[in-house]
């Protein structure tokens, strides 16, 4: 993806790479060195016509990731997802879509060939009732990164995007909903989420490692809750504010008046509008200052969970009485992303406000349950 700027091609770059991608790796040259050329010669930015990988395109965020990139003219888009592909929740013109299990080497090999950028979305996961459940198969989903990254480096990627998470923060820092926002040094001493956080913690040290030692240039996001249309909104794996607002939705039409919420509506969360999380992505892939260098991307506008729901019944203009389940899953106590260092390197941060993403968010949902009451085919995730 590019900020639209003029593409420059350096021919070394290539002369490089393709050398890299050909010889044994370990023997190239030292890797600091080998990295000081690749910085100095490589292409800045990505050609329309560059094979460009996106993996878990089937899903929320690499589904509008394929969008963002074909908007921008990008014309050899590979998408792949183990769901077949008549399940994705986005299915994007003129894209090549491949239904693979990433987690399979010869998949992995065959998914990034020639590309120029991958882009890692693929995992097993979900909203807290998920991976509170699930440990092992969150924590398997580090097989895809293993051989997602070693594929990409074999191949002589130029660049490689993980999808981190803000579960891999100490959650001794998170035993109060008046939380102090986590600003990236906050992951070590470590101390991530059981199961999905300590996945995203070594994948990310795969992606550190493979650019110290290995030379592959490599981008770590760390997302805080996010959320938007084409996101998943029921079957277990839903995130709160698809839940609440789908809740909601089933309140007013069923007449039931009542929401049941998990926990007792206290825990506060920072949500990351779709929209801004994409753009982020774009701008973190290509800033030479965050190579292997994780960071947030998320919003810092903090809610409680009561308060999410007051805006969900505000939008839908209904009020309900509220049931508090304190045994189902509800996570860390407060969560929010200090965005000091995204804006001093990027000048930027996710600022959609939290109430505009919702009411989108809402609508979307509304007809998707409606289209699901008539019969019609929805976002489901049935996998
Ligand atoms: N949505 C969030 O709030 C959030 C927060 C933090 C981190 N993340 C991370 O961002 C990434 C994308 O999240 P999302 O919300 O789009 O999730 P999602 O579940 O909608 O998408 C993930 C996709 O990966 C696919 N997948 C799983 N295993 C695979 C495999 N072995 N091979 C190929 N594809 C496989 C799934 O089928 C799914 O379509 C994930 O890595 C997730 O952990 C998301």
């Amino acid at each position: 993806m590019t900020d639209g700027s003029a593409t420059i091609l350096h021919c070394a770059g290539q002369v490089i790479r393709a050398m890299a991608a050909n010889m044994n790796h370990t023997t190239v040259t030292t890797a600091a060195g080998r990295r000081a050329i690749e910085l100095e010669t490589r292409e800045t930015t990505c050609r329309s016509d560059d094979q460009i990988v996106v993996a878990g395109a089937g899903g929320f965020i690499g589904g509008s990731v394929v969008k963002r990139l074909r908007d921008q003219g990008f014309t050899r888009i590979r998408a792949v997802d183990r769901k077949p592909v008549g399940d994705w929740y986005q299915r994007v013109d003129g894209v090549e879509c491949v239904c693979a299990d990433l987690s399979e080497k010869d998949n992995a090999i065959a998914a990034v060939r020639n590309a120029v950028e991958v882009y890692n979305f693929a995992a097993d996961m979900g909203g807290m009732g998920f991976i509170e459940r699930f440990r092992v198969e969150c924590l398997r989903s580090v097989l895809i990164n293993t051989q997602l990254i070693e594929a990409a480096w074999r191949a002589g990627v130029r660049r490689y995007f993980y999808s981190s998470s803000a579960c891999v923060y100490n959650t001794d820092l998170q035993k109060d909903p008046a939380v102090r926002a986590l600003k990236e040094t906050d992951a070590y001493p470590a101390m991530a989420e059981r199961g999905y956080g300590w996945e995203k913690l070594i994948s990310e040290m795969f992606c550190q490692e493979y650019w110290a030692e290995r030379g592959l240039e490599t981008h770590i996001a760390r997302f805080h809750n996010v959320y938007g249309p084409h996101g998943t909104w029921f079957g277990g794996r839903e995130k709160a504010p698809a839940a609440i607002c789908r809740k909601v939705i089933e309140a007013k039409d069923t007449g039931n008046g009542t929401i049941e919420i998990w926990g007792d509506g206290t825990q506060t969360r920072s949500f990351c509008y779709i929209d801004d999380c994409v753009t982020g992505i774009d701008k973190i892939t290509h800033c030479d200052r965050l190579i292997a260098t994780p960071i947030n991307l998320g919003s810092s506008e903090l809610v409680s969970i009561n308060e999410l729901v007051d805006i969900v019944e505000d939008i839908a203009g209904t009020k309900l009485k509220r049931t508090y389940n304190p045994d189902a899953p509800k996570g860390v106590a407060g969560r929010n992303s200090d965005n000091t260092f995204i804006k001093q390197v990027l000048g930027w941060e996710p600022s959609t406000p939290l109430r505009d993403g919702m009411r989108r968010t809402y609508e979307w949902i509304e007809q998707q349950y409606f289209d699901r009451k008539a019969g019609k085919k929805v976002v489901e995730d049935k996998w």
